[in-house]
């Protein structure tokens, strides 16, 4: 009697596939679609950059989205609980992913905020023609430098609609899978779409628009001798899928028991490629346009990452005939993108801890954001904020996500050997049959060049100190964080899971396990169920 009073409801589920591959797609496309693919693949060499982008896709994205959507599903979990369910010894590397996913979250959400304000600044060019630079770093963000320290300075402009920011996804999170992330990304989605195919066409019929896309597609071949060009597109297609922090797996964990997960993985693979391809054209247009206004060549005006999306596209919108309408569309497909990718990040976190502590799901989302946001608020409106989010995102990305995938790989393939148990898993209920050349790339592939790319990031960053803050900077926010992850990571996953816990008595998990173990096969012995209760899995 007691036990049923106190024990946490059973788990979520998205309402349909359809839903779970629209969140899934919400996911994926992000920030990283928009303002990082296009310059990732111009200084890669442009159109000479889609090969190495589609070798990473198909050694490495989509066999690492399968493995990611096999442990969700087949262990029923949030990350430390599947990868517990798996092999408790694997747990660490669940609470891993947990705390990616909480420092990805802080300045993940402070980049929504810009989007959000640029978005208002747009319609009325706020700006002023010509000084869009100094505008964005002097005005808005008010950029102080970090040798005296980090800064406690509030920048009103940015604090304020952060704070709204996370006040929209904290409802959205708490609304739970079904109502929150789920009907979130039903609306959001189809939206973006819309609105970012508006933007591409009016892009394309921007004067100097086919310059642009002349820059962005002309092959340079010499570029693909480039090991640095292979890493990158490497090292951005796991944040462009959204694979290896967590996220899949936790989605995976809310669905059904029979749906096809492969199919389900190319179309999120490929409509986000699809998105990037997109972003690629529509940015590029638009900066032949400024190109051309500028009496310039294309390089001149391609900037990276924060550059390009607050300094070259404030300047477009000044510039063109119905700039404000881009400007609108641009900075809100930011924002809609941006959303549907922070609710998955924070997901991760939320599951996690709603399995360890069994606790409710309003309860849980407000115990868990609340922290995270104030964090964010206090890091990331600051005058300092550009410094910090700079070194966060360079670390986090290289010795956060591609060490973390680095590992779990190895764990899962080399010391585990699940991986037939996965390939069976996803084969028994999906339309696209995965062959044995998935547990090569998995298991031998990945490694190897996630191994080089993490080696190479190690001594590129140790012989040259990032974007050259000081050092005590560097400790603290780059390898300082970095490591701090692992090591909390570990205590996090010593703590007793909750009597509360589903985790411990699930019926919902046994009852999978059950019907697993009914459908299988004995004679051929393809799914082998037994796996999770015989290896003392069960936390
Ligand atoms: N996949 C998300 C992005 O591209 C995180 O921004």
């Amino acid at each position: 009697m007691a036990t049923a009073t106190t024990q946490a409801p059973r788990r979520e589920a998205f309402g349909s596939r359809n839903v779970f591959i629209l969140s899934a797609i919400g996911s994926a496309v992000g920030l990283g679609n928009i303002w990082r693919f296009p310059y990732v693949a111009y200084e890669g060499g442009g159109g000479a950059f889609l090969i190495p982008y589609l070798c990473a896709l198909l050694t490495a994205g989509i066999p690492l989205l399968f493995f990611d959507y096999a442990i969700g599903h087949r262990f029923r979990g949030s990350a430390p609980l599947a990868f517990r369910r798996m092999h408790r010894a694997a747990e660490p590397l669940g609470w891993w992913q947990v705390l990616i996913c909480v420092v990805i979250a802080t300045y993940y959400a402070v980049i929504i905020a810009w989007a959000a304000m640029y978005t208002w600044f747009s319609a009325q060019l706020t700006w002023g023609a010509g000084n869009e630079e100094s505008f964005f770093f002097t005005d808005f963000l008010q950029m102080g430098d970090v040798t005296g320290g980090v800064s406690t300075d509030f920048v009103p402009q940015v604090g304020f609609p952060l704070i709204g920011v996370w006040l929209v996804v904290i409802v959205i999170m708490a609304l739970g899978v079904k109502r929150g992330i789920g009907a979130a990304n039903m609306v959001l989605m189809p939206l973006l779409t819309v609105m970012f195919v508006i933007l591409v066409v009016q892009a394309l019929f921007l004067p100097g628009a086919m310059e642009g896309l002349n820059a962005f597609f002309t092959p340079n071949w010499q570029a693909l001798a480039d090991p640095a060009v292979w890493a990158s597109a490497y090292g951005h297609i796991f944040f462009s899928l959204s694979v290896a922090f967590g996220i899949m797996v936790t989605y995976a964990s809310y669905l059904k028991r029979r749906t096809d997960m492969t199919g389900s993985g190319l179309v999120v693979a490929f409509a986000n490629s699809g998105f990037e391809i997109l972003a690629g054209i529509g940015v590029f247009a638009a900066l032949g346009f400024m190109a051309q206004a500028a009496s310039t060549d294309v390089s001149g005006v391609a900037t990276s990452g924060i550059g390009l999306a607050f300094i070259a596209f404030p300047t477009i919108v000044s510039q063109a005939t119905g700039g404000s309408i881009i400007g609108v569309l641009f900075f809100g497909a930011l924002v809609f993108a941006g959303v549907t990718s922070l609710i998955s990040v924070l997901e991760v976190i939320v599951a996690a801890l709603q399995d360890k502590l069994g606790w409710r799901r309003v309860r849980t989302t407000l115990i868990v954001t609340i922290p995270i946001a104030l964090i964010s608020i206090a890091l990331f409106s600051t005058t300092t904020a550009l410094a910090v989010l700079d070194t966060t995102d360079a670390f986090v990305n290289a010795f956060g996500i591609m060490a973390v995938a680095l590992v779990a790989v190895i764990v899962v393939a080399w010391i585990l050997h699940k991986l037939p148990v996965l390939r069976e898993h996803l084969n028994r209920r999906s339309s696209f049959k995965i062959g044995r050349i998935w547990i090569l790339l998995v298991a031998v592939l990945a490694p190897l060049v996630l191994g080089y790319l993490l080696i190479s990031e190690i001594v590129a960053k140790i012989t040259t100190p990032y974007g050259d803050y000081p050092v005590w900077f560097l400790s603290i926010f780059g390898w300082g964080m970095a490591i701090g992850l692992v090591v909390i990571g570990m205590l996090l996953a010593v703590l007793p899971w909750s009597r509360r816990s589903h985790a411990k008595d699930d019926p919902d998990y046994d009852e999978f396990l059950a019907v697993e173990r009914y459908e299988a096969d004995p004679e051929t012995g393809t799914v082998r169920v037994s796996d999770a209760t015989q290896n003392g899995a069960r936390p």
